[in-house]
């Protein structure tokens, strides 16, 4: 092989492993969108997870505030984490996301002490400390509530790759948010090691976590 066919060969190796990047991206984000007015709630799923794409950066340090007014950074939860974005008046999606993360829990035993459970809003205008406070106690003792301003939940949702925005029902005077709903499993250093879905169940979330630990 001559020198400039090697690096042509290269250079083309690169471009496809950016557009891959970029598909799988763009599959990742369009794959866990809810709809939580019911409408199109059709949950596309393609593409691959991020996980599986080198180089592409899922996860990362987060500056909030907690159930109790806390300040609080990614830091403050050293071990193992499983986080998951949604809202409080969430009708449905994010009770079953959070319902579930709760059992995988229970069905680790032991194991399942090591993991922080971290709920963390993509609704600050509504869900203040207090009423996260309020919200993760119903489903697990040890679940996190984290909230704060605009700007500090737009940088968690960019650094997760989260797709949030409002939705007005025409029912309601109130809005309500479509997001994405994943639970990331995240490592004590901050990787992601696991992406589960809606349609994962706590029996195979358990199993799978139970070998990544
Ligand atoms: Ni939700």
């Amino acid at each position: 092989m001559n020198e400039q066919f090697k690096k042509r060969l290269k250079r083309t190796g690169m471009l496809a492993a950016v557009a891959l990047a970029v598909g799988a991206m763009i599959g990742f984000m369009q794959a866990g969108t809810q709809n939580n007015t019911g409408k199109n709630a059709t949950v596309i799923d393609k593409g691959s997870t991020p996980a599986a794409v080198p180089g592409v950066q899922v996860g990362g340090p987060f500056s909030l505030t907690d159930q109790d007014g806390n300040a609080v950074t990614d830091k403050s939860y050293p071990g193992y984490k499983l986080v998951y974005f949604g809202f409080t008046m969430c009708p449905m999606i994010c009770p079953t996301g959070l319902q579930k993360i709760a059992k995988t829990l229970d069905l680790m035993g032991k194991d399942g002490e090591s993991i922080t459970p971290i709920l963390i809003s993509v609704d600050p205008e509504r869900d203040t400390p207090a009423v996260m406070k309020e919200y993760v106690k119903q489903f697990h003792p040890r679940l996190v509530g984290l909230t704060g301003t605009k700007e500090q939940i737009e940088s968690a949702e960019k650094s997760y790759r989260v797709f949030a925005s409002k939705t007005q029902d025409e029912a309601t005077t109130e809005y309500s948010m479509d997001h994405s709903s994943f639970t990331y499993l995240m490592s004590p250093d901050g990787q992601l090691l696991g992406l589960y879905r809606d349609s994962d169940t706590a029996e195979s979330m358990a199993e799978d976590i139970k070998n990544k630990l």
